[in-house]
């Protein structure tokens, strides 16, 4: 709901610009979501009685006995070299491309990486090419920069596509099950339009928290994968700027995410995240290394998968049996 003039009228020091054309729909979707009788589709919350508790109580302890004081401390802006290290080699070993640890920055949640690459490339009036649909949380994260969207729709036949890409910022999507629509982007289409960003000189935006959750077979290459596979050996350097988390195969309240991107882009994501919060937090970073190095990741993912199926098909049934007369 957008803010009424009652939330904006103040006797003190007027508000900002940007949050007077701000609202609050984020919240209101996540204070439904956790309601116990509603069973909110409006945003990707994960099934909560899925959340590996014990084992998340027992990477704690073995965090703290590894790392003592420092998981309690100021971190590296980058991350915890270590946690840095192991998503490099899994980003590596998924995307079946050589990414170093130079290639990323661990950030609190993806939500983090998105509002730290509006730092670090938008100002205001500057254009962005976004999916259409676009994910709520990357319009809230860059409505502070205030800048213009045109939209992207995946058949990429817009004649004047290629001249809005080469004027804008970046070009940001959600190839696979995005948020909100669930679409899985096919590869041709994909591959299109990292060769109209290449063309353009422009950044491309890959948003991809749900990658681990491939209900029907495979998702297919990431536009970052097809695009490493194209270029040299060596540290990453092309214009995708990618963004993982762990918020979906194992818990959004460890806040852990990260971006992959060329190393000068990954300095200046840094210097934007010192400004945003010094660090994210040492000891979910040592806790997630642990959770991740145990191995369970593998099981959670599977499990959840198949709940996820299951549910997805009950739901499908029951809107096909009570609701079909609504809906083509
Ligand atoms: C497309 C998309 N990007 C980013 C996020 C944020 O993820 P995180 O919990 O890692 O901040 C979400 C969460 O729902 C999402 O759907």
């Amino acid at each position: 709901m957008s803010l009424s003039q009652a939330d904006l009228t103040t006797d003190r020091p007027q508000y900002s610009a940007w949050i007077r054309s701000s609202n609050n729909i984020t919240q209101q979707f996540l204070s439904i979501g956790g309601q116990p009788d509603i069973i909110s589709l409006a945003g990707g919350l994960p099934a909560d009685e899925l959340y590996p508790v014990e084992a998340i109580k027992q990477a704690s302890v073995r965090a703290l006995d590894r790392w003592g004081a420092a998981a309690l401390e100021y971190g590296p802006v980058e991350g915890l070299p270590a946690l840095r290290a192991a998503i490099a080699e899994r980003m590596s070993r998924e995307h079946a491309c050589r990414f170093d640890a130079e290639n990323i920055l661990l950030t609190t949640g993806a939500m983090q990486g998105l509002d730290l690459i509006g730092k670090v490339l938008i100002d205001p009036g500057d254009l962005i090419v976004a999916q259409f649909p676009t994910y709520l949380g990357a319009l809230d994260a860059w409505r502070t920069r205030q800048p213009v969207y045109r939209k992207l729709t995946w058949n990429l036949d817009d004649p004047d596509l290629p001249a809005a890409m080469r004027a804008a910022k970046f070009v940001y999507c959600v190839p696979n099950y995005s948020n909100p629509t669930g679409a899985l982007v096919n590869q041709n289409a994909r591959g299109a339009l990292l060769s109209r960003a290449i063309a353009a000189k422009t950044w491309l935006v890959e948003d991809d928290p749900y990658l681990p959750l491939q209900l029907d077979g495979s998702a297919g290459s990431s536009i970052l994968a097809a695009d490493a596979a194209t270029r040299e050996c060596g540290t990453y350097d092309g214009p995708v700027i990618y963004l993982g988390t762990l918020s979906k195969s194992v818990a959004p309240g460890l806040r852990v995410g990260w971006i992959v991107a060329e190393p000068k882009m990954i300095q200046l994501l840094a210097l934007a995240k010192q400004c945003s919060d010094l660090s994210s937090s040492m000891f979910s970073q040592a806790v997630a290394l642990e959770y991740l190095e145990s191995g369970a990741e593998a099981e959670l993912v599977s499990r959840t998968v198949a709940c996820y199926r299951q549910r997805r098909d009950a739901l499908c049934a029951a809107a096909q049996a009570l609701l079909s007369e609504w809906f083509e």
